[in-house]
């Protein structure tokens, strides 16, 4: 079976796996407005389909978008009124944070990258306010936890991670960077999820199982071991499948 994770894992405060890196602070939704102030976000990265989800949380948080950067076409953003090109786009006229959308984690981590190397600041985490999240939550920034989401105590979220609609975290979740969760999948008590990582719709993850970094689960998968890094598993029960992560419809530029 492998290797059975501690409860926590990134820092001292969550139990094992002690100093692995430095913890995401603790989220608390003053800290983002107070970052913001009055002013808005850009979005950099407007071609997934899933820019408008973001689009609908920032405006639940009574936040603005002060430019949506098209990177490739098409732009897929709601309001297109703040659409810039990449070439028109001035990140040094703006001093907003960023945040991109994408549900494939490699292509999420590409954008920050990007934007990042363009000497813009990653925004801090946007949580839907119809999300239920807990006191302890630990979030990185540039994550999204959409509408709907419940996420369980002493639970550590990285950076540039999504969290789409209606999916349930465990107590002592470990999701690390870039991870993807889709829409309604549910992860069981102390699981940890590592970078990259994919979980498909309504997936379902056993408690205390490590799902490896780049690995993909399925939708509608049932997982009942821990799945090894950069394996694609499917099915109840999951089993592993030949196909590699990284060529699945996961990397189509539209893909969901
Ligand atoms: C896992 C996934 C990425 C694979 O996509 P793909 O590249 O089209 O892969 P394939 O269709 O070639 O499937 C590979 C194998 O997995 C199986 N498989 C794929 N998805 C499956 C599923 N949901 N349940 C059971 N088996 C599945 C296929 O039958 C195939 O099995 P085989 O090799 O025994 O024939 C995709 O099926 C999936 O589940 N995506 C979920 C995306 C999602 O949840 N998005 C949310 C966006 S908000």
């Amino acid at each position: 079976m492998g290797i059975r994770p501690e409860l926590g894992g990134w820092g001292s405060e969550g139990g094992g796996q002690a100093g692995l890196r430095k913890e995401p602070p603790v989220y608390h939704v003053d800290r983002l407005h107070a970052l913001l102030g009055s002013a808005g976000m850009i979005l950099f990265g407007v071609r997934s389909p899933l820019v408008v989800e973001y689009e609908e949380t920032i405006h639940r948080l009574g936040l603005t978008i002060s430019a949506a950067v098209s990177i490739a076409e098409p732009a897929r953003v709601q309001d297109r009124s703040k659409l810039l090109t990449l070439d028109e786009f001035d990140p040094a006229a703006f001093s907003d944070p960023f945040v991109s959308a994408a549900f494939a984690p490699a292509r999420r981590r590409t954008l920050i990258e990007l934007g990042e190397a363009r000497g813009m600041t990653l925004a801090p985490a946007l949580i839907d306010p119809t999300a239920v999240t807990a006191r302890s939550l630990r979030v990185g920034d540039g994550s999204l936890i959409n509408a709907g989401c419940v996420v369980g105590a002493m639970s550590i979220l990285g950076r540039g991670v999504l969290v789409n609609r209606a999916a349930s975290l465990g107590h002592h979740t470990v999701l690390d960077d870039y991870v993807s969760i889709g829409p309604g999948a549910t992860l069981a008590g102390n699981t940890h999820v590592g970078t990259g990582a994919m979980i498909g719709a309504g997936a379902t993850v056993l408690p205390n199982l490590r799902v490896g970094a780049g690995a993909v689960i399925a939708g509608g998968s049932v997982v009942r071991r821990h799945v090894p890094d950069g394996a694609l598993v499917a099915g109840n029960p999951a089993v592993r499948k030949r196909k590699a992560p990284m060529r699945s419809t996961l990397d189509d530029p539209d893909g969901e």
